[in-house]
């Protein structure tokens, strides 16, 4: 077995994003290529389910983010690359791990317990709109994480007390019925830039300030002009830290280039040419896999190919976990 074995799902709710880009996707396919490691990566359209009820949209955006990641380059024959629902014996899991699972542990997840808040605020009852899929969402997602013996589960600094419940459930298993799930660890990259979207606010479908990743050449152009600025005129000099623009190209520019627009910033850059040379910037690096990305989605049939080998291959892993999972709580033939 390789020295890491890395973890991550993508929850389909939505079009992937500069920001998802730069903080998930980028990083997650350079990791896929250390030979030191093994990569399993995956579409959680059973998270999906959690927070949305419209098909079209998880159909939609599970097919957008399949055939993001493979148009940026992702090796699906080194890489595990799959679709969780497509391996049954993820959700057989979760419910032997939801019999390990502490309710009170579950009570202190961040997701379940804002929407409490959130009820508690509006007068309503505490549980109103709470389903038991959000209740449970940590222990579908220590069964994502087990059913392979991850080692190292990259994610957002929100998804940390997941990972420790994952570890917690794990290690109560191994407790009754022996050494059988790996613990894992949360990785979280301090280093990857968390973009800030056209508000400035942190760059999120929730806020409804993203830039979507493949838009066509005008689009993101437009988009691009629609980034916040102060209304500092051309010649005046301008803060770099201060600016969004500044802060998305540094996210894709080389150290010199970085350099280099800090300086154009002192000298006074209009924001209009600084958008120009920022929209030319992400251009050249997203360019070519967008044509790509329009390719597969008009072939889906080419990445339900892949989806469905991938998902061959988790279950070469899931089959045997599970029968041992099975054997060890006595589930087994009667002989
Ligand atoms: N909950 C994660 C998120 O919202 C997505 C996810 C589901 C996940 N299962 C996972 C991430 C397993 C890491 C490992 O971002």
């Amino acid at each position: 077995m390789a020295a890491k074995r890395i973890l991550t799902g993508i929850t389909t709710t939505g079009t992937p994003h500069l920001g998802n880009y730069v903080g998930a996707i980028r990083p997650a396919i350079e990791a896929s290529r250390d030979a030191d490691s093994e990569s399993f990566y995956f579409l959680a359209d059973l998270h999906a389910l959690i927070k949305c009820q419209q098909p079209e949209l998880i159909h939609q955006s599970t097919k957008e983010i399949a055939a993001t990641w493979m148009a940026l380059g992702l090796d699906t024959d080194k890489a595990v690359f799959y679709r969780q629902s497509d391996v049954p014996e993820i959700t057989e899991l979760c419910w032997v791990l939801s019999c390990m699972a502490a309710k009170g542990l579950m009570n202190r997840a961040h997701a379940y317990k804002a929407s409490v808040d959130q009820n508690r605020e509006n007068n309503e009852d505490p549980d109103f709109g709470v389903t038991m899929g959000l209740f449970g969402y940590p222990v579908l997602m220590a069964a994502d994480i087990l059913m392979f013996n991850a080692s190292h589960v990259p994610v957002g600094k929100d998804q940390i007390q997941h990972l420790e419940m994952a570890r917690d459930v794990a290690g109560r298993f191994n407790h009754h019925f022996g050494e059988t799930f790996v613990l894992p660890e949360a990785v979280v990259d301090n280093n990857v830039a968390v973009l800030q979207g056209l508000d400035g606010r942190k760059m999120s479908k929730s806020y409804g300030n993203t830039i979507p990743l493949f838009l066509p050449e005008k689009q993101l152009k437009k988009h691009i002009n629609k980034i916040k600025t102060n209304l500092l005129e051309p010649g005046e000099p301008k803060d770099p830290d201060t600016s969004t623009v500044f802060q998305i190209w540094q996210a894709f520019a080389s150290d010199e280039q970085t350099q280099w627009m800090r300086k154009q910033f002192e000298e006074g850059i209009a924001w209009g040419e600084a958008k120009k040379q920022l929209f030319e910037l992400i251009n050249a690096e997203v360019g070519p896999a967008r044509e790509r990305y329009n390719e597969l989605l008009e072939n889906p049939s080419e990445i339900e190919t892949v989806l469905i080998a991938g998902a061959e291959k988790a279950r070469a892993y899931s089959r045997p976990l599970l029968a041992q999972v099975r054997k060890s709580i006595g589930i087994a033939p009667l002989q």
